[in-house]
């Protein structure tokens, strides 16, 4: 048995055999340490005599507070907790030293917590020291604090009967007052809390909650460098597989899909072909939140020559959405305007390049540019003239064709004469990209996307979708329509969207690579660790413009489906797509706090929505975790609502996969169908190994069994460039002229290239039974009624061999020869790529799977 079992099971077993002599009630003393930068939530401890305390832990929060931004927030202070007349237990805490808010969530066990709100109550300084007092009598709770402001320190009170609506804060008196907080020694520190009192079983609970946790944690900890010692005596396993057709069952078709959102550079500089870095001049300050002096709307220009003046200018732009333009002013013609790309501009010898730019002439009768691209020594690899412009806005274009392949050309736009000009919209996209499309997608990594054959495409987040505060929520109806006009904005992501890569190009790609089309909306309400405008979900989009708001995600749908004779259907068929895109799902909401906020906002939107088009599949939210509050509420609402579809995220490292195979099994049928739209095996360091992808390749066997409750899955992120990446690990990484799959990609395209429509029940036995061997092998078959093709996904994340013996009895299987493709490595391999072969199949054949092996046997019976 594995240490850490045995621990766990002589615990329980401890605090089973020591019941006889346990009080009835004992005390519990609820407070913070303080520690990690106060964001230790609320923290318990035991004792019978008030005088020794045990800490239940240690440092182990049985409420964290969800307030503000990751990392930097989410702080709790001055836990006050108290148990009302119905045996529920209330805390209320200080969120930090400078809000005006506090926070307050209910319970029923003090390990189960719902829904968490911040009432603001005062209008400037903090909220510190808060206590409550119940009037039995009026049924009312008065709730009083100490104010800090401006180094005044001022007593408030407000009251409420249901931790919902309060009345007017009024100043109050030390009378008002309880001071129940009480100093203890816990582990030799000095902690100020409140004691309450409670049963022993009740204590005896959170004793096992907490046990519990730590072994679930040394659960999530297991990974394969334990894996030389826990196997050392293991020799080659044998597994006996059989199937049982009579069993089968009707899966999703759409099991696998893609998550794209624009992080690491994943757009702009990435799938979208643009090579012009800000090429509208759009860059600002404030998209990197003033913290990169560089970051101006001359951010990767600059001009070459001299007796010329390069600024910016806002007077009389093409629109008013794209209010920057540079402005040359020329005394002696020669010099260019030049644009370094993305980190440079890859260009290939003999491949064309399409220029584009809008001028006007400002002083001066009239002119054309040269324009060249240039290499690092500045050897001109190609150029080209564009035709005359004056006074008036004009978009000029012209083609260049590369005479040498470099990755680091710049563009050249030198004005042909002494003159004032102003140039926007200054755009150069490779003649061959995904499909020809015009705006269109860089044409390796869009292909490699495409071969993955994903039956959907997720968009544009992730955390984009909601934005960065109520400010920066993702408006899709800012990213359709001419180029020109679309509005261009900051990225969560601490970057710049152009918005060039818009909602009529994602609709585009997902045609194109015949994928279902996902787009997920805000539920009026920004990312939960909004850091800009606020703290966090910061209230959400204002009732008032709700309407407008709910309407903005009905025209999406028009947008989308409706015929070019409606006023959206018309925007679409304006940028030439006449037909009508044939939107099914939306998303609404991306794991937001599960709060009063959204939950009026979500029901609005979702009501309007089923209202309008009860045809559209909504897809809901619980949550950044497979756990905790916003996962238990956000489901209970879904429930309530009916909601069709619902949106889980979790990043977990690979031993939470391999100890959740079941997490689907137990999945009620009746409820909201589950689109896993987010996850990721996380290893410390973030590799994408061999290890994090077989676990996910494992854990994808035992979501394809319950893939007629889970209909979509969508590994995240999808993509990131090399050098400029937020988050890791990602699907493919890529650079200027290289696109590099992960080993993760091959799992993801493996399952994409061998989806079914249904799955057939398979039995595993192995010769060896432990707990670990049988975790780690496992099996998912299914068929294809498109090709009648039988598919056998094998994983094996055992460091020995499985050789297994397949009885397919029951599938009238010809001698034939199937496809086998085997991706297998060491754990920590990068580089390892699935390799195709034949291999023999009967009824009844034998395959051996290689020592940490992902196998996909492809039979055509
Ligand atoms: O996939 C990266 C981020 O992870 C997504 O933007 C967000 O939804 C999640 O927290």
């Amino acid at each position: 048995m594995k240490p850490y079992i045995l621990t766990f099971v002589l615990l329980l077993f401890t605090s089973i055999t020591l019941k006889a002599n346990e009080p009835d009630s004992a005390y519990v003393f609820s407070y913070t340490s303080g520690n990690n930068r106060n964001t230790a939530g609320l923290n318990l401890a035991w004792s019978i005599d008030r005088e020794n305390w045990h800490a239940i832990g240690p440092e182990f929060r049985f409420l964290a507070s969800d307030f503000g931004t990751w990392g930097g927030q989410k702080k709790m202070f001055d836990p006050f907790l108290f148990q009302d007349d119905d045996s529920l237990w209330h805390c209320l805490w200080t969120l930090n030293e400078d809000v005006q808010q506090f926070a307050h969530a209910a319970s029923t066990d003090l390990y189960n917590w719902k829904r968490q709100s911040y009432p603001k109550v005062v209008e400037e300084g903090n909220v510190t020291n808060i206590e409550v007092a119940f009037d039995e009598q009026n049924k009312v709770y008065t709730i009083t604090w100490i104010n800090e402001n401006k180094g005044l320190e001022t007593i408030f009170k407000t009251t409420t009967n249901d931790f919902k609506t309060y009345s007017v804060t009024e100043e109050a008196t030390e009378a008002d007052r309880l001071n129940l907080r009480k100093t203890v020694r816990i582990d030799g520190e000095v902690q100020t809390g409140v004691i309450n009192k409670l049963s022993w079983n009740e204590i005896d609970a959170l004793i096992k909650w907490n046990e519990w946790n730590r072994f679930h944690q040394q659960q999530r900890a297991d990974n394969t460098s334990l894996d030389a010692e826990r196997f050392m005596d293991l020799e080659t396993v044998k597994a006996e597989i059989a199937v049982f057709p009579e069993k089968s069952k009707a899966i999703s078709d759409m099991l696998i899909g893609i998550f794209f959102e624009d992080i690491n550079y994943a757009a702009d500089g990435g799938l979208y072909a643009e090579l012009i870095q800000n090429r509208g001049f759009e860059y600002q300050l404030s998209d990197r939140k003033g913290n990169d002096p560089t970051w101006t709307a001359k951010k990767a220009w600059s001009l070459s020559g001299e007796e010329a003046s390069f600024s910016i200018d806002t007077v009389a732009p093409i629109h008013t959405n794209n209010k920057h333009f540079a402005v040359l002013d020329i005394e002696k013609p020669g010099v260019a305007l030049v644009n370094d790309g993305f980190n440079g501009i890859a260009v290939e010898k003999g491949e064309k390049y399409n220029f584009s730019v809008f001028a006007r002439m400002l002083d001066g009768v009239k002119s054309n540019l040269l324009v060249r691209l240039v290499d690092g020594n500045g050897e001109v690899l190609a150029e080209a003239k564009t035709k005359a412009f004056s006074s008036d806005w004009k978009k000029l274009e012209a083609q260049l064709t590369a005479t040498k392949t470099t990755a680091k050309a710049k563009l050249q736009v030198i004005p042909q004469d002494a003159e004032k000009v102003a140039l926007d919209m200054i755009s150069l996209f490779p003649e061959n990209t995904f499909m020809n499309r015009k705006n269109g997608l860089r044409a390796d990594l869009a292909q490699a996307i495409a071969d993955m054959k994903p039956r959907f495409v997720r968009f544009p987040g992730g955390c984009v979708a909601h934005g960065d505060g109520l400010e920066n929520i993702y408006r899709w109806n800012n990213t359709v329509g001419p180029l020109e006009a679309r509005v261009p904005q900051r990225n969560i992501w601490n970057y710049h969207q152009s918005a060039g890569l818009g909602y009529f190009e994602y609709f585009q790609f997902c045609e194109d690579i015949d994928a279902e089309p996902i787009p997920v909306l805000a539920a009026g309400v920004p990312c939960q660790n909004s850091s800009c405008g606020g703290h966090g979900q910061q209230g959400g989009i204002p009732m008032c413009d709700m309407g407008d708001y709910i309407q903005e995600v009905l025209d999406l749908i028009e947008w989308a489906n409706g015929d070019k004779s409606t006023k959206w259907g018309k925007v679409r068929a304006e940028a030439g797509h006449p037909e009508p895109f044939n939107l099914k799902y939306l998303g609404i909401g991306n794991e937001d706090l599960i709060t009063d906020v959204f939950e009026e906002r979500f029901t609005m939107i979702y009501d309007a929505v089923r209202e309008k088009y009860p045809e559209i599949t909504v897809i809901g939210t619980v949550g950044p975790f497979y756990t905790g509050t916003d996962y238990v509420e956000g489901w209970e609402l879904a429930t309530k609502l009916e909601v069709p579809m619902v949106d889980e995220h979790y990043y977990q490292p690979p031993g939470w996969f391999i100890h959740n195979q079941d997490f689907y099994d137990r999945y009620d049928r009746s409820k909201s169908k589950v689109y896993l739209g987010e996850y990721a095996a996380h290893l410390p360091g973030r590799p994408n190994n061999i290890e994090t992808a077989l676990s996910e390749a494992l854990y994808m066997t035992s979501v394809e069994r319950n893939a007629d409750v889970v209909t979509m899955t969508s590994y995240a992120p999808l993509l990131a460039k090399e050098g400029f990446t937020q988050w890791t690990p990602d699907l493919i990484y890529f650079n200027n002229t290289e696109i590099h799959p992960t080993v993760g990609y091959y799992v993801q395209k493996l399952y994409g290239n061998n989806a079914g429509d249904s799955y057939i029940p398979s039995e595993i036995k192995l010769s060896d039974n432990s707990e670990d061997v049988k975790k780690r092998v496992a099996i998912s078959v299914v068929e294809d009624s498109k090709t009648n093709d039988l598919i056998v996904k094998l994983v094996n994340l055992l460091p020995a061999e499985v050789d297994a013996s397949v009885d397919l009895s029951g599938f009238d299987i010809a001698d034939s020869e199937a496809v086998l493709s085997v991706l297998k490595g060491k754990p920590d391999s990068k580089t390892a790529k699935p390799e195709d072969s034949k291999i023999s199949v009967s009824e009844k054949f034998d395959y051996s799977l290689p020592a940490y092996s992902f196998s996909v046997i492809r039979i055509n019976p």
